[in-house]
Order: C-alpha cells, then structure tokens, then sequence
C-alpha cells in the first residue's frame, strides 16, 4: 500500500518520513489541541465550525494561531488532494513546540503544526443496524474539557474500560448529571423531546452535534439543551451518541438495561436521515463552502 501524504512544519511530506523532536511540548506534556474534521466527496465538513473551535482551544491554552483561516483552507484541500480526494478523516494538531523540558511556556518557540488524512472508516452497518452498548462511569476529566486538547489519558482510560465490559462507549456523569462519551456527545429522546446537556466546562461543544441542533430547528423538531440525570439516561425512549467519527450512533442498551425498545429509535431514524442529506448536499456542492 502506498503511503500517505502528512503536512509537517510547512512541508508536504510521505508519512514514513515525518519526524518530531522528543523534546517537543505535545510528546512531553501533552501541551497541545487537535481538530478532526470529516471530508466527504472531497470538501471538507463544516470548516468555518472547526476553526472557530481550534481557535478557541488555541485561545484557552494560550498558544497564537500561526495560520490564517484561507491559509488552513489550502493546506487542507491540499492535503486531501495529494491523499486522494473522496471520503476522508482530517486530523490537525499544534502543539507549543520543542524546548528544553520545563513546564512554564518557552519563549521564541515556534509551535508544531501537523496535519494527515486517512479514509475515513464508515460505522459497521451491523453496529448501526442493532445499536450499541454503553456503561456509565464518573466523568474523571478536568474542569476544562471544552477544550479539545491532545491530553487524553482520561478519555482513553474511560473508553478503555468500556471495552473491557464488552460496550462501545463510556457515558460519563459529572456532579449526578451526564456530561457525554469518552469521545462523543450525547443525545436522549424523553417524552418525545430530543435533549442534549448543554455546553460548558464540562464537555467539548461537538461540531456534530451543533449540526444536529442546527437540523432539528430548520425541520421545526422539539430539541431542548438541558440537564439529563443518569435516571432519565436509563429511562429514555431513546440514546445516541454524535461524533465526526460516529456519526449519529443508536446506544440501545447502557449498563446491561435496554433503552426504550432496545431497538434504534423513531426519531433516531429522522435525524440520522437529515444528517445524512446534508452530507450528501455537500458532497453535491449544495452546502455553501467559506
Ligand atoms: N472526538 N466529545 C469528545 C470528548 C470528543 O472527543 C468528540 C470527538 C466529540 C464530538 O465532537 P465532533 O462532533 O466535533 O467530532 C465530543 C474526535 C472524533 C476524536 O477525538 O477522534
């Protein structure tokens, strides 16, 4: 198999032969944020949304964008179109660079900027078909996850231990309330109203599920942002989980019980229907690109 083209540090390179220092502040210190952006049919999904959010993430660990928006924008399609075009899975990250190890920032460093792209991996049918299994554990992250930092033992501790209990995600709970997945947001349908937790310091503002809020609306579907307890999860007619990755995935049982009928749900079945449209109106170039 030929090798895929990454962007390093200004240079389009095959990955085998893309290097990082082992001082740099992402391998040391997790000292970095991250964005991973879908593209179908060659564009890029909601790239003004991700680069106001990688600003953001920038913004709150203190680490200017080297980058203009336009400049992004080419060094992306660029990527994708040296990698093939069609569907993919954009990944960037920067991180405050390579400096001797020492916690406070390093002054005059340039950061690390680097960006690959692999087809993207569509959910397995049968998954979305019978719907995943999810367990719920105490949200052990930070008091800042709305920042999409590279720093993700927690996150990667948490799914780790959803595996190991034979489910696909962990629904975390902060404070008695649920936050979202290990890496995913969260949606329920209770008495028919599609509910989400709202943004905060406690989980990242997902570009997919703004998109489902945005599709709920425009179709004029009741969708609240509000506080979900652990018993009104169990309780639910209906779970999803919405990520780049995931999409729009039916949790059909959590911590061993069914949710609703145990089946994907009704409503389920009309998001993931609106969601999909959009995807195939931007792969159609019906979706107005920046
Ligand atoms: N993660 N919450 C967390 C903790 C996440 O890690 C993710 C996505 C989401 C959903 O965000 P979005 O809709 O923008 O993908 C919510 C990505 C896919 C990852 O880490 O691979």
């Amino acid at each position: 198999m030929s090798s895929s083209t990454v962007y390093l540090n200004g240079r389009f390179l095959p990955q085998e032969q893309a290097f990082v220092s082992v001082l740099d502040r992402g391998f040391v210190f997790g000292d970095g944020v991250y964005e991973v952006i879908p593209v179908y049919g060659g564009r890029l999904f909601r790239f003004d949304e991700h680069m106001q959010r990688l600003n953001n993430s920038l913004a709150a660990i203190r680490l200017d964008n080297p980058l203009e928006k336009t400049a992004w924008q080419t060094l992306l399609n660029t990527l994708v179109s040296k990698n093939g075009g069609g569907e993919q899975s954009l990944y960037l990250q920067l991180t405050r660079g390579v400096a001797p190890r020492d916690h406070p920032f390093p002054a005059n460093t340039a950061p690390t900027l680097f960006a690959s792209s692999n087809p993207l991996v569509p959910v397995d049918p049968a998954l979305l078909a019978r719907g995943a299994s999810a367990i719920t554990l105490e949200d052990t992250r930070w008091k800042h996850c709305n920042i999409k930092t590279i720093s993700l033992l927690p996150n990667i501790l948490l799914r780790q231990q959803a595996l190991d209990a034979n489910a696909q995600e962990a629904i975390l709970i902060h404070d008695g309330l649920v936050t979202e997945g290990s890496a995913s947001n969260l949606f329920i349908v209770s008495h028919g109203l599609i509910k989400t937790p709202p943004n905060g310091p406690f989980l990242l503002p997902g570009i997919t599920r703004d998109l489902l809020l945005e599709l709920a609306a425009a179709n004029h579907i009741a969708c609240q942002e509000c506080n979900i307890d652990r018993h009104e999860l169990l309780h639910a007619d209906e779970v999803w989980i919405a990520s780049s990755t995931r999409e729009l995935l039916p949790i059909t049982h959590i911590d061993g019980q069914p949710i609703g009928s145990g089946h994907a749900g009704p409503i389920w079945q009309t998001m993931n229907q609106l969601y999909q449209s959009y995807k195939q109106a931007l792969i159609a170039g019906e979706v107005e690109q920046p």
